[in-house]
């Protein structure tokens, strides 16, 4: 069944939890697609998972359009949310829009996301009055990097605390369909899964938020520059990987590899004239 943004606010209701994981390119795309997840987010997490950057500041719209390209042609149920990168909604509210619509017109994403509350409300409202859908995404926001001081734990102060359902009421007010929350106490997620009627999504944000999202290349085991607590691997792809590529070398010196059915046949009598 194809998954929309109604889909969304109807798991809420109906209280069924939502699931989606990131994904970068066709082949992972289609793989998650057809095992049924509910969305997928082109995140700009791919500047350090499949682009190698410390951080995620340096991703560009380019980037962004590129791999949502990818992502939404092995997409065919799944929900397509691409991330706004540093820079792309916070100049005006015209260059939100406009960049916003090249996920959609070029990228053929559902919807995006971006980070923060109150502070892109602007941004956010102009992008839905443009007919696109917007995800929040509150919390650890990773683009706020140099801000914070590092990736730390948001919403352990009663101020913190108060500016995070703030800034929740303020997203849903302005239209966005869901809100993902990150790095937060889980108790605190509870409050703001609570306090709005669209669904949170959460990563590190604990088990009361109406759905979750992890990093693939952080649940497969594929990403091992740095793991975070709330990682839950379900795989150690990267383990796998080793040893097909150990094999692979071992088979190529000791000529194990390629055999007889991986190779192609011509003609004896051909070969024989050639010869002549
Ligand atoms: O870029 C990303 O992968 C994200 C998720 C972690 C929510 O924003
Ligand atoms: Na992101």
């Amino acid at each position: 069944m194809k998954k929309t943004v109604a889909t969304f606010k109807e798991a809420k209701i109906n209280n069924e939890k939502l699931s989606m994981v990131t994904a970068y390119d066709y082949s992972m795309a289609k793989i998650v697609d057809e095992g049924g997840i509910d969305g997928i987010l082109v995140g700009d997490s791919l500047g350090m998972v499949t682009l190698g950057y410390e951080n995620t500041l340096a991703v560009t719209i380019d980037d962004m359009i590129h791999h949502t390209k990818a992502v939404s042609r092995g997409a065919n149920n799944a929900l397509v949310v691409a991330d706004m990168p540093f820079l792309s909604y916070h100049i005006s509210i015209e260059e939100s829009i406009r960049n916003a619509g090249r996920l959609i017109k070029e990228g053929n994403a559902h919807a995006v996301k971006l980070e923060g509350g109150r502070d892109v409300i602007d941004k956010v409202e102009g992008i839905v009055k443009a007919q696109i859908p917007v995800m929040g995404h509150i919390g650890l926001t990773p683009q706020s990097i140099n801000m914070f001081g590092g990736f730390k734990v948001q919403g352990k102060t009663i101020e913190q605390i108060q500016n995070l359902i703030d800034d929740a009421k303020c997203l849903e007010e302005a239209g966005v369909f869901a809100i993902v929350l990150e790095c937060i106490p889980e108790k605190v997620s509870k409050i703001i899964t609570e306090s709005v009627s669209i669904p949170t999504i959460g990563i590190g944000a604990g088990k009361y938020c109406d759905g979750q999202i992890l990093v693939i290349n952080d649940m497969l085991g594929m990403y091992s520059d740095f793991t975070p607590k709330f990682v839950k691997q379900y795989k150690n792809l990267k383990e796998d990987i080793n040893e097909a590529i150990n094999n692979y070398i071992k088979d190529i010196k000791t000529g194990a590899f390629p055999e007889e059915k991986h190779s192609f046949n011509i003609d004896e009598q051909i070969l024989d004239k050639l010869n002549k």
